[in-house]
């Protein structure tokens, strides 16, 4: 595996390459990054992941600076895994030689909800950096893990908008065996918090459970698996029922109908926020 660290030195590993497949990432990776490093090689190749901590997605009271940057390790997995041929490190004069004025806003009503609603400004961030590295790397296909399901749904409404000649593949939410799902920010967790983690996904199957079982009061349906979050101890931020396909409010009926929904939740144990989905 060649790690380059410039746009330049990208661009001349790549030169002729028309099948590069990418996973952008900000490193510290774990058993999910080296998923979406191997559909990405079963899709196209040469693979080529980055490794980029991207100031602009975190917010002034967020954990930028403690972010975990484990780059000789991670360049370890990588070679171990032997699925990536380019890795690209940038630094973050390579990527923002000069303040990045120009940014991609994602529309509200779908970067201000959820996520974008406790977290402002994290959609034009991820947004902005995705179609800069896409520019870098120019991949044939791109994947993003499930797991930060809105940010999928905005990396693909951003490529079809701006017409991107890029194809984005989803990979399903890699789980410890307790259903907690992986996140780099898990190892910020106590011994104590991360025994208690894999609340936030049972609460996800609870809500499933209940719309198999006819509920369809959507408000009741939420409140009832943000109290039973809080009774654990949990902050909640959202724990919301949506469509899959818009993650817009579905109503009564159809959930009745069997619209296809998906069930999203964030919530802080401590100081650490974790979020989570399941599809219904
Ligand atoms: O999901 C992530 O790790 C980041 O949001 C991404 C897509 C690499 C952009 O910085």
């Amino acid at each position: 595996m060649k790690v380059v660290h410039t746009i330049q030195e990208l661009r001349d590993h790549l030169q002729g390459q028309t099948r590069v497949s990418f996973v952008p990432t900000m490193g510290n990776l774990h058993e999910g990054h080296l998923s979406l490093m191997r559909l990405a090689r079963q899709h196209g190749d040469p693979v080529v992941a980055s490794i980029f901590v991207n100031r602009l997605q975190f917010g002034p009271n967020e954990d930028f600076d403690l972010y975990p940057r484990t780059l000789q390790r991670d360049i370890e997995k990588l070679e171990a895994a032997r699925d990536v041929y380019v890795l690209f490190a940038p630094s973050e004069k390579e990527m923002y030689p000069e303040p990045q004025s120009f940014r991609i806003q994602p529309p509200d009503d779908l970067g201000d909800i959820l996520e974008g609603e406790f977290r402002p400004g994290f959609f034009d961030g991820v947004s902005t950096v995705v179609l800069k590295l896409f520019s870098c790397v120019q991949p044939r296909v791109a994947v993003f893990g499930k797991k930060d399901y809105q940010q999928l749904m905005v990396v693909r409404n951003m490529c079809r908008q701006f017409q991107l000649p890029v194809e984005i593949l989803a990979h399903e939410t890699v789980r410890e065996t307790s259903g907690l799902a992986l996140s780099s920010r898990n190892r910020y967790l106590s011994d104590a918090e991360r025994a208690q983690a894999p609340q936030l996904y049972a609460c996800l199957n609870a809500v499933k459970q209940q719309v198999a079982a006819g509920a369809n009061d959507l408000s009741e349906i939420e409140q009832q698996a943000i109290q039973l979050l809080q009774q654990q101890g949990w902050d909640v931020d959202y724990l919301a029922l949506r469509r899959q396909r818009d993650l817009l409010k579905p109503s009564s009926e159809e959930i009745a109908s069997g619209e296809p929904l998906v069930a999203l939740g964030a919530a802080r144990l401590g100081s650490t926020r974790l979020i989570d989905n399941l599809e219904l």
